[in-house]
């Protein structure tokens, strides 16, 4: 008994000692009264922007500080790219990161030379990572170097601006708080505080328009406020705009010209559904739309009464992040993990809250379609489709960038209506309709119109509506190992399927002959056994390219 109650006292916690100088720092660095679970990711942020890498004592000073354990902050910290976790400070890299987009449409356009080049020149002085898509892929190549972004970068403009040594963006214009409200903004809003517009004839008008999600999965907007109305307050809202799927830039583009709009939407939301707080979840890609937030949302808390408290979170380079569920796992301090389901995040969300999560864009048309009607919307459409949609357009066009054009438009009228034609000397060869993750479709079949539910037939999906554009220059096969590594890349691990799916399938079609049969079966696996979206549609590519771009493979059983 006794020797029991001594082995008691002397239990102490396990792991690393904490280095009492490093944890008056981080106090200091830290600088807050009390130390939030939720707000891990955003001391781990201050941490990397401040000391150039996270070291260990730093993660075991503040595992110390927020009274959890060491495993809890290395499993996180570890979990996101934009995190340098390391042993010592000598272990840290070079004070300056270049990245370099070596997704689609930045690599058909010399994205992997730009980066060997860059790296052949700074030879480890300046670090040169190649990342995947940074959402300015109407300007490819795309690199950034620290939080400046280059568009169209060469190695001589990158160069330019690390001897420049000018690291954080330029602010794009936009139309500020002032002009917007000038101009008619937030009047529909402030007609919906006052119970001038009711809340009923809101959703209904909403679920009239079939405004559909924007974030790629497309559920009803209006049928999303009904189910959150019923559920018991208090009720979050999460604002989505990682806006990581590869080719899509269309939320960045909205927000760096008119992001009042997307705000009044979102107030609207949160008054017709009753939400008690908001988190808006901000990719940690878009600096300057950060900045533009950031002071625009002060404005508007101190214009407006009785707003629900803004939380901006932001995220730390991980695509998986964009998942509903993932996002929220991310807002709680956590990695960002797909929750299983049921219970929905409508029901058991943020902090267990009922939470209505939209994307970005979803929220951007809430203002119009009030103000101009659901038939405004409606009447949009072509092809027997309803609405508009913001088509993100990229690769071997004349003029790419956001183009908002009809629902049910085909590639081929986007293109040429458009998107100002192909680029002269390209034929169009293929397309991706929605990301990497929409899988690819051959030129042959360029009258489908783009829309949500008119390309499952065809084995792929419009998603975010980013469409990237290929040439008689391009391979459909190089374009899938490009995406099957992003996804292998990008997979949180959680389930075997897509964690060794995406690993297997990149190491085969590394080769030159491929074993189809192995990879189809690997494929099927992956769609029908991965707990998310990011595996279900990974193989979506690949399986592209056996049925439309069978020619650009070999079977290795048939030679
Ligand atoms: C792997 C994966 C990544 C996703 N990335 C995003 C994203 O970056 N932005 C987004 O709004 N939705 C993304 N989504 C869709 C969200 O899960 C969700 O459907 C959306 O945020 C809901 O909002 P909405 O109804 O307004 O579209 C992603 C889904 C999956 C499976
Ligand atoms: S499908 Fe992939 S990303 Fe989704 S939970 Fe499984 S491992 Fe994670
Ligand atoms: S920025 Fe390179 S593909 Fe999007």
């Amino acid at each position: 008994m006794k020797n029991i109650l001594k082995e008691k006292i002397t239990l102490r916690p396990r792991g690393r000692k904490v280095d009492f100088e490093v944890l008056n720092n981080l106090k200091a660095l830290l600088n807050v009264s009390s130390y939030r679970r939720d707000h891990l990711i955003e001391y781990l942020h201050k941490i990397q922007d401040s000391q150039g890498a996270i070291t260990k004592d730093y993660m075991t000073a503040l595992a110390n500080l927020m009274k959890i354990s060491q495993t809890e902050v290395y499993e996180v910290a570890t979990f996101y790219h934009h995190f340098d976790v390391v042993e010592t400070d000598t272990d840290k890299p070079p004070a300056l990161t270049v990245r370099v987009c070596d997704s689609v449409s930045c690599e058909i356009n010399g994205a992997s030379e730009l980066a060997n080049n860059l790296d052949n020149y700074y030879k480890g002085a300046v670090r040169i990572q190649k990342v995947p898509c940074i959402g300015r892929c109407q300007s490819a190549p795309a690199a950034v170097v620290k939080f400046n972004p280059v568009d169209n970068a060469t190695f001589e403009s990158v160069k330019k601006v690390v001897d420049a040594g000018s690291f954080t963006p330029d602010i794009p214009k936009y139309i500020n708080f002032e002009s917007y409200l000038k101009d008619g903004g937030y009047k529909i809003y402030q007609a919906v505080c006052k119970g001038e517009i009711n809340d009923d004839a809101i959703v209904e008008t909403l679920e009239d328009s079939e405004l559909k999600g924007l974030g790629g999965a497309g559920f009803p907007a209006g049928r999303k406020w009904r189910i959150l109305r019923d559920q018991t307050a208090p009720r979050l809202l999460a604002v989505n705009i990682d806006e990581g799927e590869p080719g899509t830039f269309k939320d960045r583009f909205y927000l760096e010209s008119d992001p009042h709009r997307f705000f009044e939407g979102m107030l609207i939301a949160s008054k017709v559904v009753g939400i008690d707080k908001i988190y808006i979840y901000l990719r940690d890609e878009y600096p300057a739309v950060k900045e533009i937030m950031k002071n625009e949302i002060e404005k508007i808390e101190k214009y407006f009464d009785n707003l629900p408290q803004i939380e901006m979170r932001r995220g730390a380079g991980a695509y998986i992040c964009g998942e509903e569920s993932a996002m929220i796992e991310s807002i709680e301090g956590k990695r960002g993990m797909p929750r299983l389901r049921p219970p929905f995040v409508a029901q058991v969300g943020l902090f267990g809250r009922p939470t209505l999560e939209h994307n970005m864009e979803t929220l951007f048309w809430i203002r119009d379609i009030l103000d101009k009607g659901s038939k405004w919307f409606k009447d949009h459409g072509k092809n027997g489709r309803k609405g508009f949609r913001s088509f993100s357009v990229s690769g071997r066009v004349k003029n790419p960038g956001v183009h908002l054009a009809p629902a049910g438009i085909t590639v081929d009228e986007l293109i040429n209506e458009y998107a100002g034609g192909m680029l002269d000397g390209h034929e169009f060869y293929g397309y991706f309709p929605g990301g990497a993750s929409g899988g690819i479709l051959p030129a042959s079949m360029s009258n489908i119109p783009l829309d949500f539910g008119t390309l499952e037939e065809y084995g792929c999906f419009i998603g975010s509506a980013a469409v990237v554009i290929l040439s008689d220059r391009d391979k459909a096969v190089d374009a899938a190992r490009t995406t099957m590594s992003f996804f292998k890349h990008e997979s949180c691990g959680k389930c075997t399927p897509c964690r060794a799916g995406t690993s297997k399938a990149t190491e085969l079609m590394k080769n030159d002959e491929w074993d189809i049969s192995l990879l189809k079966e690997l494929s099927q696996t992956m769609s029908d056994a991965s707990i998310c979206g990011l595996g279900q549609a990974a193989s979506n590519p690949v399986k592209s390219v056996l049925k439309y771009f069978a020619n650009e493979v070999k079977d290795v059983s048939k030679t």
